[in-house]
């Protein structure tokens, strides 16, 4: 879609592949709205960018995503896409990890996807269309050991995106989950503070652009799951049909 003149809302603006997805709309001349938790982070991604206004917003708040998405709508106009970025990703071993925290994880990745969706779709369904993407992870659709809190919320996320889909199949808006492998994005030294599984340095992590490259080159072929990263896709397919080899092998790297 040419971004000219368009109207995009992203969460986790202040950062990584929110950031970079904001600034790259606004170059293309669309207005963004960037919302996130960290003031500071906005205010980096919206310097030099006049199209690009700041909302600061914790998404696990229901009220404030709905009264700061109204602000958006008015102030903005109608809008076109709907980027969801915020995530947070503390590891750790299920059993060792603060309860409190785990709740949190699904609280921001998953109910801050609800909580957006709840608040934008309805205004993109009744001007009839636009892009709605949401960001899954490989962690997703394929568990691995001390990611519990994480992974649990992506493949709840990966299944609410899924029947979100199929619910508003052929009503318009293009949808698309992404499901990235480690991406080169401070969310990863987030999770290298608490723990870090060995397999996930089988593979280096991949580059941000590359994931915004494949996620628009699949929504233009309505393509809906977004896999970047060599062997990825591949990786799901063998999840899928020998989850057991997976485990296996996984069990061997960690050494338990
Ligand atoms: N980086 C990776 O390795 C990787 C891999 C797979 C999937 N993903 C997913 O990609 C998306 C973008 O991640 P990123 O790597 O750019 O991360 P990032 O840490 O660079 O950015 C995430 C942003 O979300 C914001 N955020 C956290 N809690 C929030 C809250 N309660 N309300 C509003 N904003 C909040 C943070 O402040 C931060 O700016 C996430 O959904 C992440 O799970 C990332």
């Amino acid at each position: 879609m040419a971004f000219h003149g368009k109207v995009a809302l992203i969460t986790g603006a202040g950062s990584g592949m929110g950031r970079l997805a904001a600034q790259r709309l606004a170059a293309q001349g669309a207005t963004v709205a960037a919302l996130d938790i960290n003031e500071k982070g906005l205010q980096e991604t919206a310097k030099g960018h006049e199209n690009i206004h700041i909302f600061p917003v914790d998404v696990t708040n229901t009220e404030q995503v709905n009264a700061v998405v109204a602000q958006v709508i008015k102030q903005c106009g109608s809008l076109d896409r709907v980027m969801n970025a915020a995530a947070i990703m503390p590891y750790g071993k299920i059993m060792e990890h603060d309860t409190a925290n785990i709740l949190q994880v699904m609280s921001i990745n998953y109910g801050g996807l609800v909580n957006i969706t709840k608040a934008t779709l309805p205004n993109m369904l009744e001007s009839g269309g636009g892009d709605f993407i949401i960001f899954s992870s490989m962690l997703g659709q394929m568990p691995v050991l001390f990611t519990g809190a994480y992974s649990a919320s992506k493949f709840a996320t990966s299944a609410f995106a899924e029947i979100l889909a199929h619910e508003h199949k052929d009503q318009g808006v293009r949808f698309a989950c992404v499901c990235p492998p480690a991406v080169k994005t401070p969310l990863l030294q987030q999770a290298k503070d608490t723990i870090w599984p060995k397999i996930l340095d089988e593979n280096p992590p991949i580059q941000p652009e590359d994931v915004l490259d494949l996620i628009e080159t699949n929504l233009e072929k309505n393509k809906f799951w977004v896999f970047p990263g060599k062997g990825t896709k591949i990786g799901w397919i063998v999840r899928r049909f020998f989850p057991d080899a997976i485990w296996k092998h996984i069990h061997k790297v960690e050494g338990q």
